[in-house]
């Protein structure tokens, strides 16, 4: 997938709330929520990306020096951490959402490759998951028929359609190939002024897939029921107007 700013404005009418949830997953790079961001635009819903939560615990593990290997304590962190994910409101720094630990504005800290490294093995933790998705599930619930002022959510992880919100009326499944998608990530952390090896950003992305695929609960897989895009080759207007068609909102080019 290119990922060229849309160049001609979707129209949407807002007569149709569409289907109040939308739950997009795939793996790491897969433009989740590059797409996920510019779909809920369009559609006036809450944006909300649950890695940023893996990458809260992940982060606060790192910043408190917490074993990461210790479940139970991991476990603890991750029920007792007040996380807040906001939408980005004026910030024009190029976020999707801002995230807060108890206030402390930690957006770009959860994006640090040490915490890419890590997060895979902390959102292997029972415990931890347990604690993130009853967190996200009752957001979930909160914004489908409609909550302050939105019509509804697109949520963005890897078992949202499957785990989180299995009764969402709408799942995407983006898939890319490995390369590609460690292409886009090498490219996003040199524009952030990092100076990353690709064999080295490639390599962390294969062992990500890996454990996020494999591991004993909730692992990465498409719900019987998602619409699966490849979205290799593929601009983030075209992915998005596929959404936005699938969600049966009416929409004029
Ligand atoms: O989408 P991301 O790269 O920000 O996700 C970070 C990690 O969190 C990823 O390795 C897998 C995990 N994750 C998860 O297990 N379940 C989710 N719903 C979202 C993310």
């Amino acid at each position: 997938m290119t990922f060229a700013t849309t160049s001609e404005p979707i129209a949407i009418s807002t007569q149709s709330r569409g289907p109040g949830v939308i739950a997009i997953d795939g793996p790491a790079a897969s433009g989740k929520s590059t797409v996920g961001f510019v779909v809920a635009g369009l559609l006036n819903y809450l944006f909300f990306d649950t890695g940023a939560m893996y990458r809260v615990v992940t982060w606060a593990c790192l910043d408190r020096g917490v074993d990461l290997h210790n479940a139970d304590t991991v476990g603890h962190l991750a029920e007792t951490i007040d996380i807040a994910i906001l939408p980005s409101g004026d910030a024009q720094d190029g976020r999707h959402l801002t995230v807060l630990v108890d206030d402390q504005d930690v957006t770009w800290a959860v994006r640090a490759p040490e915490v890419d490294q890590k997060v895979s093995t902390v959102a292997a933790i029972p415990r931890v998951r347990a604690a993130l998705s009853q967190h996200q599930r009752q957001v979930g619930g909160q914004y489908a028929q409609g909550h302050a002022g939105m019509n509804g959510i697109v949520m963005v992880g890897r078992d949202i359609g499957t785990v989180v919100l299995p009764d969402a009326p709408l799942k995407i499944y983006l898939d890319a190939p490995v390369v590609e998608r460690a292409q886009r990530r090498f490219l996003e952390l040199e524009k952030r002024g990092k100076s990353p090896s690709f064999a080295q950003v490639l390599a962390d992305m294969q062992e990500r897939d890996r454990i996020d695929s494999q591991r004993a609960i909730a692992p990465l897989r498409p719900a019987p029921d998602a619409h699966i895009i490849s979205t290799a080759g593929l601009g983030v207007q075209e992915i998005v107007e596929r959404i936005v068609a699938l969600a049966n909102v009416n929409s004029e080019q």
